[in-house]
């Protein structure tokens, strides 16, 4: 095939053989969702590139190296709009909240979405350039509690998958009124030793000091030896803190503290996260990350509010489903509805309807072939039964043939759903 017609490098295509993986990952997402309290959103998966600007920071890696710029048809009046492709979604659901005057509304509000996000970031496994998040965002709770409400709901999601023994790392990077004092001592530490920091972490230094942190090229005791946020906080980022710690504690949540999780986008305050799976905890192989954006709503010119959310990397979800031999959740079996006579086509049809009715997966046979080529083709399908149509039609039954053994019963139609289940128990 023409490389051009292959799918674009760092996208996959999600086969069926995967789709019970996604259909547990997405169907348990939105099952915890609902159970949490929060409500459905959608955005756009593209926004005004100023939003990613705003939001994201202009210095962040997201909107400086990864944003997927989009404008209109050639020729229209929208070619040369600056859009891009959503690198994640917290911005556009607080673009949203502030667009509909969500924040008027009684607090605070809960939401969440799963979609495709878009990064032009180094391919490689668990890392994509189209990739799908779930994510929950809740804005205008200050916390403690939801802190720990959070961490606890990331945790519960990965254990509901099948993904056990994931770690949780924790930090609180602080606020407006301690950042800057702690951004000068880290400034401070890593001039002194600059040195020791390549091209990237020199950039780093310049532009956003904080970021010197999570650079993973950075040498392990140079990064041991920074100054800790955690030491730095205000009294009222540290009571913050603490409290999350406590209810995280009350919870049965267990975390480690890692200082060097300052998170790649701008916009977060006090606390940040990130979720781990057991044995592999570099920082590209994260399974959820996210933590508190008390400044962001007012940055996207709403009123001061708070905010804090995290999205889950389902392509990493399922990936280590699969790595653990963790099972998805299987399509019912399916039935597939033949008939006797070629020309029957239309009762074949019409019986297929009243099966799909009483809650059964079923594909219609079309073709005029002998009924043997039919059932052969059924079997080929992996089709768990047959429903035959013959003249049994006229008293409103069929001919229900395991294609497992190959037996076969006449059952009333109204009675096909309840068979079929019976011998799948
Ligand atoms: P993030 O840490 O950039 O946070 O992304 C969240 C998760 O998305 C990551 O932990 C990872 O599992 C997955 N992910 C990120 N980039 C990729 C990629 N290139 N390929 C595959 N998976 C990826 C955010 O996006 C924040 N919006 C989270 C948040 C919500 N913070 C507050 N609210």
């Amino acid at each position: 095939m023409a490389a051009s017609l292959r799918a674009p490098r760092g996208t996959r295509d999600r086969l069926p053989e995967e789709a019970a993986a996604w259909a547990r990952a997405e169907g348990v997402a939105a099952e915890l969702a609902s159970r949490y309290g929060f409500e459905r959103v959608d955005t756009p998966l593209f926004e005004a590139a100023e939003l990613f600007v705003r939001g994201l920071g202009e210095g962040s890696d997201a909107v400086a190296k990864e944003m997927f710029r989009v404008g209109g048809a050639a020729g229209s009046e929208d070619a040369n709009a600056a859009w891009a492709l959503r690198p994640e979604p917290t911005a556009g659901i607080v673009r949203s909240y502030l667009e509909h005057g969500m924040h008027v509304r009684p607090g605070p509000m809960r939401f969440w979405l799963v979609g495709p996000m878009f990064r032009y970031d180094r391919p490689q496994a668990g890392r994509y350039r189209e990739f799908t998040q779930w994510d929950v965002e809740v804005i205008g709770d200050p916390g403690p509690a939801v802190d720990a409400e959070l961490i606890e709901l990331a945790t519960r999601y990965c254990a509901a998958v099948g993904l056990e023994g994931t770690r949780v790392h924790l930090n609180s990077i602080g606020d407006a009124v301690c950042r800057p004092s702690y951004r000068s001592a880290l400034v401070d530490y890593f001039t002194a030793h600059r040195d020791a920091l390549d091209a990237d972490g020199r950039r780093r230094l310049e532009a956003n000091p904080l970021r010197v942190l999570d650079d993973r090229a950075l040498d392990p005791e140079l990064a041991a030896g920074a100054p800790k946020s955690i030491d730095h906080l205000c009294p009222a980022c540290a009571a913050h803190f603490a409290a999350v710690r406590g209810l995280l504690d009350r919870l049965g949540v267990g975390y480690v503290l890692d200082h060097r999780l300052v998170r790649g986008l701008d916009y977060y305050t006090r606390t940040t996260f990130e979720v781990f799976p057991t044995g592999r905890e570099g920082s590209q192989d994260a399974l959820a990350g996210g933590g508190r954006y008390d400044g962001l709503v007012e940055a996207l010119g709403g009123p001061p509010t708070a905010g804090i959310g995290f999205g889950v990397g389902l392509d990493r979800i399922v990936l280590a489903m699969s790595d653990g031999g963790i099972p998805g959740l299987p399509a019912p079996a399916l039935v597939v509805v033949v008939g006797t006579e070629p020309g029957d086509v239309a009762e074949r049809l019409v019986v297929a309807n009243a099966l799909r009715e009483g809650g059964l997966r079923v594909r219609p046979d079309g073709s005029e072939r002998k009924l043997g080529r039919q059932l052969e083709s059924a079997a080929k399908l992996g089709a768990r039964w047959a429903v035959i149509v013959g003249e049994e039609l006229t008293r409103g039954a069929v001919v229900l043939r395991d294609l497992a053994d190959g037996s076969q019963r006449e059952v009333p139609i109204s009675e096909v759903a309840a068979a079929t289940r019976a011998d799948d128990q």
